[in-house]
């Protein structure tokens, strides 16, 4: 009963199959991933390691699989579309019984631009014949404290979020809760919206991390153009601007601060709060 893990070389793909290897013999386990020798160190504990790209439908091998985690790729949006499409004609093409993909919150009613793409792959592995399971992932705490080292030096927490909240999620639950759906039963056909159990403000999250710092960190709320300005000047793509100044439009708007009691229910505890990560970020 083989199951397949796409983006392992990944963050969140590859904390799924670290969940996964506590939960199955390594033998039953198999990535696809685009760069075999970031895989070494599943292969030489005997993962069966699968050279494929989304975007290369030819070098999508899925032969054999019974359970299919398709973590969402990134990049443009039509071009994760059409790739996502590439990976389920895959899974069909080899008779793969199950599908489990990794979706976005409350996708179907979503303000977010990137929902898109998550509704068009949802709607493409419904119409696919498969059995499937849809983990519709909240926002990473880590997306947030990622930054907040370069917060701290530059002395401001600068978002385009105003007082709306979040209902962010460690990533490593998100990934504990795949594993657990890919290896668990009564999860076909079901929808989870997969988020963290208190929704937090940005004024939180700066104090949260001047408190574990010991010094001041103000939270500047700008306009979502200011924001994504100062991104397109300190170098990053135009669609990654673009992506983050919506998603803080949408935390603006309240869009994503819902609480669900989805993965505390599939993990068996309560999520990991975002102090957790912060801490574990400074
Ligand atoms: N919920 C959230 O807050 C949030 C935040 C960011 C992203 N996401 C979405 O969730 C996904 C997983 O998150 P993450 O943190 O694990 O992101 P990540 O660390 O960037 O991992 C993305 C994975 O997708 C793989 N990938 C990209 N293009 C591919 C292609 N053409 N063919 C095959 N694999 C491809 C990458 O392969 P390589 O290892 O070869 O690069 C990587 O393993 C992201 O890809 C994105 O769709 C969610």
């Amino acid at each position: 009963m083989t199951i397949l893990v796409t983006g392992a070389t990944g963050q969140l793909g590859g904390l799924a199959v670290r969940h996964l290897l506590d939960r199955v013999p390594a033998g039953d386990l198999a990535v696809s991933v685009r760069d075999a020798g970031k895989a070494a160190d599943l292969a030489a504990r005997g993962v069966a390691v699968r050279r494929g790209d989304f975007a290369d439908p030819a070098s999508l091998d899925f032969a054999g699989v019974d359970t299919l985690l398709l973590v969402s790729a990134d990049g443009p949006d039509d071009l994760r579309i059409a790739m996502h499409a590439n990976a389920i004609d895959a899974a069909e093409r080899a008779g793969v019984r199950r599908v489990v993909y990794t979706s976005v919150v409350a996708a179907d009613t979503s303000p977010l631009a990137l929902a898109r793409v998550h509704v068009a792959t949802e709607r493409r592995i419904r119409a696919s014949g498969r059995a499937f399971t849809i983990l519709r992932n909240g926002l990473y705490h880590e997306n947030y404290t990622a930054g907040l080292p370069g917060a701290l030096d530059r002395g401001a927490l600068v978002t385009a979020t105003g007082e709306g909240r979040v209902a962010s999620v460690a990533r490593d639950d998100l990934a504990l809760a795949a594993a657990i759906v890919a290896t668990g039963d009564g999860h076909d056909g079901r929808t989870y919206e997969l988020t963290g159990d208190r929704a937090w403000s940005f004024d939180e999250l700066a104090e949260a991390a001047a408190e574990v710092a010991g010094k001041p960190l103000p939270h500047k709320s700008v306009s979502g153009g200011e924001l994504r300005a100062g991104l397109l000047a300190a170098g990053l793509p135009e669609f990654v601007a673009d992506l983050l100044a919506d998603i803080d439009a949408g935390i603006r708007a309240d869009a994503l601060s819902t609480v669900r009691p989805d993965l505390a229910d599939l993990i068996g505890r309560a999520p990991a709060p975002v102090e957790q990560a912060v801490r574990a970020a400074l």
